[in-house]
């Protein structure tokens, strides 16, 4: 197999990727999917039909759309699908969610229609008043209710489906990503880059070049003979690794990882009961059943040697899960076998699970062989409840700027779906970026739950530093604006964490029964007390931001003052990202450092009004949160006058009241 070939091969662009890349037998494996595929062939049906009544023109939720805000007036498929350089009007792709939320005038409809069966929604298309799930087999259950706010309405969802444990705290940090770094020099260098540099950096992530001829729980030994020195080095920098994670084991007799999955059946399988093939990075391979808890656990052991050479963080990647096709990707077929712990499935009704589980089988590797630190998951599909075991990011978007301009909106939607630790390929990840939309990308996103840098192969590199030292300059201020934030940011985790609120919201979120600002998705709130309007556009160097009625906004710098309900115009020059506070909020802050270890003190900045904030605190690392470790200091501000409660026994850091508001 020439490496270049699938270096460059996107299968989805690409009609000789896979005979190029696999040679004659993947005609075998065509022809062998035909065969069946008409043998088993079953008309799809819908079986299980559901209406909402809607009460306005504005939902929201549905997990990963490639969309704007507003969801009302599309028809969405739940179907996880792999979506390589998707775009606008994609549909649909890795993630999907069957919970709606529908904002009207006294509140907010919540449906989640628990079916993981492939479906649809029809939003107002067909009739303006209604939406309508369809399914192709039966629910689990429908639960529907209806809250005074969007916040309520995710807390709500969080109760029913799982609550996001807390993170550690490097895992909110700024990551950097590419496809792939080749060796540990290349990885080592890197990191050296960071430090000299002096940018802020808390992982690095190793893509499927590191594996031996990319099968699943392997390195490659000549490309990282020292893979335990390589990750001390880099804990000894402060920096974190995080390795990519394929489920497609190759077939290769003699590889461990396949000979013990087919001694221990750990595979999806066809009717007949053998192991089912399909084609993915290694070529053919067979895919882990992990919707069965003896799966998972062997899965967890196949990563003892990679967790306990000091692995921090696992990458959960082509889960959704997908196939090399004949010229584009492909699911698995409907009825392959899933033997699940509640019994035998077809793969159509655990497709959308897919992800979750395999998710689940990560987080259990961390527990098991690393059971002091905090897992690190991230996964790229998952169903409803899988904030519960892992973070997500969107997949493969492009390097333009309509992506970034959808990004705000996608994130928005997952947040609201239950799934807020999540964020996009910082500056895209196909084709090639630009330092500026490189630097609006890092600002856009400055205080979105996950903050990574990733790129595709043969794209240009897109290392802060690549553009040369204005743009290194603008991306190391903004990365450090990130760091001085990290404590609100990790107390919106905590919300989310305790009570499902989630971490980013919409504008609409601050001023619910006002309907002209529930389609607005080009600037966002963090927790209740910020909010970010970033560029999205080439050559702007202003922009006109709503800021929502109710209180009164500062600018974060704290000079300026704004009465809310009302768009403001404001500077937004190319070093600069608009940010505002609401009055009434101490805001904590930390030194801009160049990784988040804690620091000492927590600086706690006035911006005066009358509201209630908070700080959460914990170790940022151990279970101990668990056990009552943590600290929460509310803050009741009154003007300037600030009275602070605090509850927990974790003693927390010092904290200092600051004299000017944010420098
Ligand atoms: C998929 C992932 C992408 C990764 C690539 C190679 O496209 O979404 O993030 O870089 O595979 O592993």
């Amino acid at each position: 197999m020439a490496d270049k070939d699938i270096l460059t091969g996107d299968p989805s662009q690409d009609e000789n990727f896979l005979i190029r890349t696999f040679g004659d037998s993947i005609y075998a494996y065509l022809a062998k999917r035909q065969a069946l595929d008409a043998l088993h062939a079953r008309p799809r049906q819908v079986v299980f039909r559901h209406e909402v009544p809607l009460r306005s023109q504005h939902v929201y939720g549905t997990g990963q759309r490639a969309f704007g805000l507003n969801l009302f007036g599309r028809r969405l498929t739940f179907w996880n699908t792999d979506a390589g350089a998707y775009h606008r009007g994609w549909e649909p792709i890795n993630y999907t969610i069957p919970f709606l939320l529908n904002m009207h005038d006294e509140g907010v409809i919540a449906v989640f229609v628990d079916n993981t069966h492939r479906g649809t929604v029809d939003i107002g298309v067909a009739n303006p008043n209604l939406a309508v799930f369809e399914f192709e087999g039966p629910a689990r259950a429908v639960h529907t209710f209806q809250t005074a706010t969007l916040d309520e309405a995710v807390a709500r969802f969080c109760q029913l489906t799982g609550h996001m444990p807390m993170p550690p705290l490097w895992a909110l940090g700024h990551h950097q990503s590419r496809y792939s770094y080749m060796n540990q020099d290349e990885v080592l260098a890197v990191a050296r880059e960071f430090q000299s540099r002096g940018i802020p950096c808390d992982a690095l992530y190793l893509d499927i070049h590191y594996m031996d001829n990319y099968k699943v729980f392997t390195w490659d030994k000549q490309a990282f003979p020292d893979l335990k020195g390589m990750i001390d080095e880099l804990h000894s920098m402060g920096m974190r690794l995080v390795v990519i994670l394929d489920p497609g084991v190759k077939i290769e007799p003699g590889y461990e990882g396949y000979e013990s999955g087919l001694a221990q059946n750990v595979f999806i399988t066809y009717p007949d009961g053998s192991p089912a093939d399909g084609v993915v990075w290694p070529g053919p391979t067979h895919h882990p059943d992990f919707t069965r808890s003896s799966v998972r656990a062997w899965w967890a052991e196949q990563l003892q040697p990679l967790l306990e050479a000091g692995t921090d963080g696992l990458w959960n990647d082509m889960n959704e899960p997908l196939y090399f096709g004949n010229n584009e990707a492909i699911s698995p077929a409907d009825y392959l076998v899933h033997h699940t712990d509640e019994g035998v499935k077809n793969h159509s009704e655990m497709h959308n699970l897919y992800g979750h589980y395999m998710a689940m089988a990560s987080r259990l590797a961390q527990t098991r062989h690393a059971p002091q630190r905090r897992p690190f998951v991230i996964t790229r599909s998952g169903y409803a409840g899988t904030q519960a075991v892992s973070s997500s990011w969107t997949g493969d978007n492009r390097s333009t700027w309509d992506d970034l301009r959808i990004a705000i909106a996608m994130n928005l939607n997952m947040a609201l779906s239950g799934q807020s630790f999540t964020g996009p390929d910082l500056g895209g990840f196909a084709n090639d970026t630009n330092p500026e939309l490189l630097v609006r990308w890092y600002q856009a996103c400055v205080l979105f739950p996950f903050y990574r840098n990733h790129s595709a192969v043969d794209t240009v590199r897109q290392e802060p530093w690549a553009f040369g030292p204005e743009t290194e300059r603008i991306l190391r201020d903004t990365i450090a604006l990130r760091y001085r934030l990290l404590p609100y940011l990790y107390t919106c985790f905590a919300h989310c964490a305790h009570n499902g609120t989630p971490i980013l919201r919409p504008l609409s979120a601050a001023e619910p029964r006002n309907p002209h600002i529930r389609s607005l998705d080009d600037a966002y709130l963090v927790g209740d007390k910020v909010l970010v309007a970033p560029v999205l556009e080439p050559l702007t160097l202003r922009r006109t931001v709503y800021l929502p009625a109710g209180s009164d906004w500062y600018t974060l710098d704290g000079t300026t003052k704004y009465p809310g309900g009302q768009l403001v115009d404001v500077a937004a020059p190319l070093d600069h990202v608009p940010m505002f506070v609401r009055a009434g909020t101490v805001l904590p802050t930390w030194p801009a450092q160049a990784s988040s270890v804690l620091p000492a003190a927590t600086t706690l900045r006035v911006y005066p009004g009358i509201g209630t904030s908070a700080l959460y605190e914990d170790d940022g690392s151990s279970m101990a949160y668990e056990t009552g470790a943590w600290r929460w200091v509310t803050f009741h501000c009154e003007g300037e006058k600030v009275r602070t409660e605090v509850a927990g026994s974790y003693p927390g850091t010092q904290l200092v009241y600051a004299a000017a508001p944010f420098v």
